[in-house]
Formats: structure tokens, sequence, C-alpha cells
């Protein structure tokens, strides 16, 4: 709901409230953004006299009132607040945004070419103006009651005649007042260890988590949460900050000497500088912003609602699959293909996906990128009778696709030099053997659409794997001038997405599941197109549990791309049974990406029974509720899936490790009916409470990697 009581701002969502309020001369100040209060809070906006903060100059002889150490709603830079700040333009002097009136409004926003939160939402407008400059920004607000979050992003006009260059125009600025105990949790990592969760004190400081690859990065993720030191699961404040955008970003957060703390998240101004033209307007991506009293788990829970309800596009379609890669790698003919295809259909797989190597001369990773035609003697024929075999052992076929990519040995280089990235009287950096494509050329986005859909229309392809290998650099494009070319980091994604939207509509029926050299772009904003992502290279269940327990913070299970691979792993060596791989990938979309005709008679039958198993439990996964019940800092990966009504409950992960002589774990579940009973299958009954207050007690284990799976009926009569 949003208020408006003379000069303050109020949105509220169920079990939050955000408040702005026009201070003196004009600046809009933050005035609260926390639990629900039933009042406005700017009596908590005290400040006194900090030397070394001035004065703005209307207001110079009340030394207790300073740009500097108030809080505010979008700081700007260069009018005496020397914090991080949210935007800047070319040149010396400051950027004075003062406030210039509201507009309140109701429906579908959209943010032009980006991703974006849909659905009828409640939007505030507030329109700030630098009248020197004479450039406004809008600071746009839309209220998700329900899921307690707060979306935000900022439409920059400059009403001059001139252009103007903005060098940086962050998404949002947050200041929360001060405090002594606030830390930061984040998810770095690299290829094969995304998402790896690190919490960290906050101090008198500037932090940076950020990407300035093209792509959101395995090396950070944008998503952050800021909460206290006593912060748990279940209790405790927590704020979380979700970027939608997939390219280079920047989170930043500052705590100041006043110990007020200021996040900024954004498109990354180190690789975007944006010129705006007289009156176009620049949209700035979305950040949503969540806060929850009730812990971590809240939080995730809200960002999961958020995400499954209005960011991923509608999709019915959640086929158990079965995936090439690591079968074959670029090995393979037709026999092989179809040998994998006769074992899944055997063993109840829903969809064959044949991935990288099976176009042009695409043998390795070092040719062929770009040249996007059938390799017919790989595949001992036309792709077309390839998937009509496929399909006659009732499978659906799916495929693997690289658009943003080019290999220097290709025909589409060979021809086009110009359309990838490569700057002028350079050679370009190239890494795993390719180049990237020019998207801000919309030539090369519509050759890329022409070609796409004219594989993804000739056969019945009823899915389609996005990959993207590399990050970018020699940000240049050839069909900018000089002085926009700061501008290609974001008119690239901008390329990715059109091209996405229009892949993406045309084919409604095909699900589209986004990866990048595993998870590497793992973001909101491909999860505006792609359903699921790929979560990493890594299958390793101990290695996967740490990964998709990071991933959970902001992204629901059902858009985590989980299989069971092979024995030894092939990234880590290690072993683990089938069981435990299983529940590892049960955890996400759930597939597989072995040689199924290695596997021995017993594991064959095995698999036939996890994947009824799986489909049994597949509704919890999409739409239950997730609660993180143990972390792999204690040795056990624990995760409670339950269902809307409360009336199923699946707890599953890993222990790590057995211990001899040591007492069962018991492990307390959460948010159930307390007066409930719930039965185990071995016909066990608890009360809720029971379960909430004493716990389940988890069976001895022996070796390492223990799969746990627990399932939960409620409603039993005693
Ligand atoms: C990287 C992906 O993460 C893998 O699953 C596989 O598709 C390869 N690319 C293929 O090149």
């Amino acid at each position: 709901m949003i208020t408006v009581l003379d000069n303050l701002f109020l949105l509220e969502t169920e079990n939050s409230s955000y408040q702005m309020k026009v201070g003196a001369q004009g600046l809009l100040m933050h005035v609260w953004y926390g639990a629900r209060t039933g009042q406005p809070m700017d009596y908590l906006n005290q400040t006194i006299d900090f030397g070394f903060s001035g004065q703005v100059y209307e207001d110079q002889f009340d030394r207790t009132i300073s740009p500097d150490t108030m809080m505010l709603e979008y700081p700007c830079e260069g009018i005496g607040d020397y914090r991080i700040t949210a935007a800047k333009v070319e040149g010396a002097y400051g950027l004075d945004l003062r406030y210039a009136g509201y507009e309140i409004g109701q429906g579908e926003y959209e943010v032009t070419g980006l991703p974006h939160v849909r659905g009828n939402l409640e939007q505030l407008t507030i329109h700030l103006k630098d009248e020197v400059h004479q450039i406004q920004a809008d600071l746009v607000y839309l209220v998700d009651v329900q899921n307690d979050a707060i979306i935000r992003n900022v439409v920059f006009t400059n009403t001059l005649s001139k252009p103007v260059k903005l060098e940086r125009s962050f998404s949002m600025a947050l200041d929360l007042p001060t405090s002594d105990q606030t830390e930061l949790i984040s998810f770095p990592g690299s290829h094969n260890k995304e998402r790896l969760l690190t919490r960290q004190p906050l101090n008198q400081n500037i932090v940076t988590f950020s990407s300035k690859r093209g792509t959101s990065s395995h090396q950070q993720n944008p998503a952050l949460v800021i909460c206290d030191k006593a912060t748990t699961e279940e209790t405790g404040e927590a704020y979380g900050v979700l970027f939608v955008y997939s390219g280079s970003f920047k989170i930043e957060v500052e705590k100041d000497q006043t110990t007020q703390t200021r996040i900024l998240c954004g498109v990354n101004p180190e690789v975007t500088c944006w010129t705006l033209d007289p009156n176009v307007p620049f949209e700035t991506p979305q950040t949503i912003l969540f806060y929850s009293d009730q812990g971590l788990g809240q939080l995730s829970r809200n960002s999961h609602n958020l995400i499954r309800q209005r960011i991923l596009p509608k999709n019915d379609y959640h086929p158990i699959l079965i995936n090439t890669w690591e079968a074959v790698y670029f090995d393979f003919d037709r026999q092989k293909l179809l040998a994998i295809a006769d074992e899944a259909a055997k063993l109840d797989v829903d969809l064959y996906v044949m991935d990288d190597g099976w176009f042009g001369a695409r043998n390795s990773d070092l040719a062929g990128l770009g040249d996007w035609t059938p390799n017919e003697e790989k595949l001992g024929g036309t792709l077309g009778s390839l998937i009509e075999e496929i399909n006659a052992k009732g499978l659906d076929f799916g495929i693997w696709i690289e658009p943003e990519m080019v290999n220097k040995n290709s025909d589409l280089f060979r021809a086009h030099p110009d359309w990838a990235l490569i700057a002028p009287n350079r050679k370009p950096a190239i890494s795993r053997g390719q180049m990237v494509l020019d998207l801000c050329n919309p030539e090369v986005v519509d050759y890329l659409e022409t070609c796409f859909t004219n594989l993804l229309g000739s056969s019945n392809i009823r899915y389609v794997k996005w990959d993207m290998n590399r990050s970018l650099a020699d940000l240049y494009s050839s069909v900018l001038p000089e002085e926009r070319q700061e501008e290609v980091s974001h008119r690239y994604m901008l390329g990715v997405y059109d091209l996405l939207g229009r892949l993406t509509s045309k084919f409604p029926n095909i699900l589209f599941e986004g990866c990048s050299g595993g998870g590497g772009r793992f973001d909101a904003g491909m999860l505006f197109y792609t359903p699921q992502i790929w979560c990493s290279d890594d299958t390793d269940v101990h290695e996967r549990s740490k990964i998709q327990y990071g991933t959970s913070f902001f992204y629901p299970p059902c858009t985590m791309g989980a299989h069971v691979s092979e024995v030894p792993n092939h990234q880590t060596g290690r072993t683990a049974s089938l069981d435990a791989r299983a529940v590892m990938a049960m955890a996400g979309t759930y597939g597989y990406e072995l040689d199924l005709g290695k596997l021995n008679e017993q594991d064959q039958e095995e698999i036939r029974t996890l994947n009824a198993k799986f489909r049994e439990i597949q509704p919890l996964v999409l739409e239950g509720d997730y609660t993180r019940l143990s972390a792999p800092e204690n040795g056990l990966v624990l995760t409670q899936f339950t269902d809307p009504n409360q009336d199923r409950i699946l707890v599953s992960g890993i222990l790590y490790e057995t211990r001899p002589t040591t007492m069962p774990r018991r492990i307390r579940l959460q948010n159930l009916d307390p007066n409930a009973r719930y039965q185990n299958k071995e016909g066990q009954i608890f009360t809720g409470q029971a379960l909430m207050k004493g716990g389940l007690v988890l069976e001895k284990t022996t070796g390492t990697d223990c799969p746990i799976f627990i399932e939960l009926q409620k409603g039993v009569e005693e």
C-alpha cells in the first residue's frame, strides 16, 4: 500500500514499511526501512554536528544538517556527501537532484528492453531534478505486498539540448540507520564453485561485490543480504538485495563515520558510462529489496515466491532429462547417441538433450561456434531424422546452443569478422578458443534470430540449453561511434535480452535452460527468460550441496539445474552413492549426465525407482516452501520442503561424515502446524510440535556423503 502524508511517503507490505520524506531544501531523505510500526518514523532521523561534514548553502547555519550524514534516498556525487554515491555526471561539479513532485499508479510496469518484475503492482514515482544540468531522475517504486518486497529502478532524462554523460547510474541506494552489528552475506565463487556463502562483519569501510565480465559471473552473484550479527535462519532482521540483471554489476556497501550503512546496486560504472541524449530516457535495471524480521529463512521464502510468481516465464514442462555432455563430450556419432537414448527410454526418462558438438566443424572447443548447421556426417543423417528416431523411442528432444559466441575457425567469422567484439588495431582476447559476438549490432541480433528460428522451427525440439562460455573483453563495437563505446557492456546485455525475448516468445512451448559454464550467469535477469539454469558444472555431491545451499538464499529450487552424474566424479574424482547423487539432484530440476548404458543392472533398476520417486515429490520442489535446516559448516546440509497446505514434508540432504561412537543427530523442523500429526514411511507418528521442538532423529549412517531423505505425511489419526 502507498500512502502520502504531507511530505512523507509510506510504502507498506504485509510485514515491512518503507518511508521517505522531502526534507529541507527539497532533498529527498530516507526515513525508514524495516518492520511495520503503524506510524511515520521520521522522529528517529536525528543528526549531530560532525566536523568536516558541511551544509547545503541554504542551511549553512544549522551544522547538524549535512548531506554527508543524513540518510538520503538517492545520493549523488559532488554536493558534499562524501560517501559512496548513486549517480554522477561527467565533469567535476555535482549532480544536485531535488524533489520535483510524485505520481501514484497501478499496473504492469515494464522496463524497456530489460527483464523485470511482472504483474499488477502499486507504483510510486518520485521526480527529482537538477535545475542546472536539466537532468531528471524518476525514482520508481513497486510494492509487492505479499512477498514483502519493494522493487526499485530509476529513469534518467536529460532536458538540455546537448548530450550529457552519466558516469554512474545505480538502480537504487539504501541508507540504513546506525548499527555496530551489521554483517554481510554474499555469494562468491569461481567456475565449478559458484555461490559459496560468505558472511562477514562490516566495519567502517567500503565493500564491493561486483563483476566486470559482461555476465553476472561465477565469481560474485548480484545478490546480497545485510543483517545483524545475531540474525539466524529463524530469527532476527535481514535485508535482501537482488539485482534483476545478468551483465556487469556492482553492489557497494559503506559503513560511514556515523555507523550508518549505505548500499548501492546497479550496472557496474567501471565498464558502463551512458550518454544521455536530449529527451531520450535511460532506464536502469530493477533491484528488488526484501525485508524480514523472521530471519534468513523467511527472506529466502519471500524471494523464492517472488521469483516464481513474478519473474519466471510461464512453464508447465518439468521433464526428467538425460544430457549427453559428460557421457560423450565431443566424441560421438549417431550410434552412440542412439545407444544413450535407448537406455534413457528404458529407464523412464522424459527428455533427451544433445549437448555441444552437433554442428559445423565442432569436434573440439576450438571450432564451429557460429555455424549452426547440423553436422550430418557426425549425426549420421539429418537432425530431423535423428529427432524423429529419438521421439519414436518415447523421448522428447532438446538441444544445446551458444548463440552469443563465435570461433575464429568458423564460416561465420570468416564471413563477418566485424561481428565479433574486437578493438581496432588489437588482437582480441581469446577464451576457450572463442570470441564474443557484437550483440550491440542489430544486424547480428537479427541474424541470430533467423538462424535459431530456422533451427528450432525445423524439427520437434522441446528444450534448449542456452550456454555462454567466456567473459567479455575488447568492449568495442564497430557499429557505435567513439563517444558511445563505453556503452558496449550494457548494450551487449540489451542485445542478449532482445534475442532471448524474440526466441522465447516465438517458441513458447520450448523450455529454455540458461547456462554459462555452469552457473556463471545465474541471476534474476536470466530467470525472466529461462525458468531454470544449470547450477554448476560441478556435479560432485559434496560440492553441489554447498553450491545449492548458497544458491537457495535467493533462488528457488525449481530454478536449479541439477543432475546425477558419473562416479568417480569428473570434476573432483570423488565417489558417492547413486542415492546421494539423486538426493542432491532431486533438490533441483533432476536429470542425468552420464552414460546410462555403463550402469549395472542394479543401478538401472534403482534409476527407475528414483525417477518414480522424483515424480512423486516434484510438486514439493516446484511449489513447496523451502527451509534450510542445517548448513555446510555443520557437516550436514539439510532442507525441509513443505507443501503449501503443510500436508507433505520432505527433509532431504547430505551428511558429510559418519563419526564413530556418536549419538544420532537430531534435527528440528520448522513452520509446521503444531497440533497436526505427521507420519513417516515407517509408520511412526509425531505431532508438529514434537518435530519442531524435539526434532527428527537421523538414522545411523556409514561412510561419507550419506543421503538423507525423510518423507512425512500430515493428517493421520492416532
Ligand atoms: C559448459 C556447460 O556448463 C556444460 O554443461 C556443457 O554444456 C559445455 N559447456 C559444452 O561446451
